[in-house]
């Protein structure tokens, strides 16, 4: 028997990728930017393993190209942008990376948060550009935080934030009693939330239904002195209404790791504001959580390839 032929949209870790080789034969997109819908499908054709990185599209059209599928294996947790009812109905299992990456994005949220009330990267700026002069942010000391999506990252959010002497208010689709009893954090409708919160963190997978949930009527509902704060999904934002929320002066500030387009043009208009400060979707970049995410992507990868149940399957 020979080896397993896996397909990788992306390049991965040398750990990662040599444990991989021992038992396939891999075929990886080392080109510049995505690797185009049309060469994935032709390079499945007689896979027998994908590895999922870098938000491809997983749709029907793919799924039916790749008849000899086993597997697939997404290095990362959100998975907007795969159609897992059709693996589903195909019979091909797809597992994500949760878990191993809920710390490392906890820090880069908290971290757009804290940046942006105390403005650490427009005094770098400035400093930069030899003005040695004071930047006035806000405390978060005090300040009551809105957490939009109160998962496993919201939850290591409102750690931090607590940590910080911030309030907690959360807002998910069901209660989590264990965060309100160890953080004090105070469920809210996601209306109360808007109207009470300092500072909004959104934490929303993104999903037909969460599309578009931050939107003009969002925006005119928060403080004008506002801090809102995305490191899920661009989608979930409008970013037209941010754009004219921020520019308006109906919130005080949005820290961006994520946003929709993606990546963002360097000339568009968001980036002319003063009050808004992005980041190149980097919530889990780091080198230790980049290399467990890989990890446990190839664990996967490797038991769907022998047909045993995967450690992190979506669709069981
Ligand atoms: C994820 O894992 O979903 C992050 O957004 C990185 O892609």
């Amino acid at each position: 028997m020979g080896k397993y032929k896996v397909v990788m949209s992306g390049k991965t870790w040398p750990n990662a990728y040599e444990k991989l080789a021992e038992h396939c034969d891999i075929q990886m997109w080392e080109g510049e930017g995505k690797i185009p819908q049309e060469t994935l499908r032709d390079w499945l054709r007689d896979a027998d393993g994908f590895f999922n990185i870098g938000h491809i599209t997983v749709d029907e059209e793919l799924l039916e190209a790749a008849p000899n599928l086993r597997v697939i294996s997404q290095s990362g947790v959100g998975y907007d942008s795969v159609d897992v009812e059709a693996c589903t109905k195909k019979g091909v299992p797809f597992s994500n990376t949760p878990g191993v990456l809920v710390e490392a994005t906890a820090d880069l949220t908290f971290g757009l948060l804290l940046s942006a009330a105390r403005r650490i990267h427009e005094g770098y700026e400035k400093v930069k550009q030899g003005n040695w002069e004071t930047v006035f942010g806000v405390d978060l000391f005090g300040k009551t935080l809105g957490i939009v999506g109160m998962g496993d990252i919201g939850s290591a959010v409102a750690r931090r934030a607590k940590a910080s002497g911030m309030n907690i208010v959360y807002h998910n689709r069901s209660r989590k009693h264990e965060a309100e009893k160890e953080l004090d954090a105070v469920y809210l409708s996601f209306e109360e939330l808007l109207h009470t919160a300092d500072c909004i963190v959104c934490l929303v997978p993104l999903s037909n239904e969460s599309k578009g949930m931050f939107g003009e009527e969002e925006f005119k509902a928060m403080k004008s002195s506002a801090y809102f704060v995305n490191a899920a999904r661009g989608g979930l934002v409008n970013t037209e209404a941010l754009y004219e929320a921020l520019k308006n002066e109906e919130i005080a500030y949005a820290a961006l790791d994520v946003t929709d387009p993606e990546p963002l043009p360097a000339d568009h208009k968001l980036l002319q504001l003063s009050n808004v400060l992005v980041t190149p979707h980097i919530g889990s970049a780091t080198y230790e959580t980049r290399n467990r995410m890989a990890d446990l992507a190839v664990q996967n990868l490797l038991l769907g390839l022998e047909k045993k149940p995967l450690v992190t399957c979506v669709n069981e």
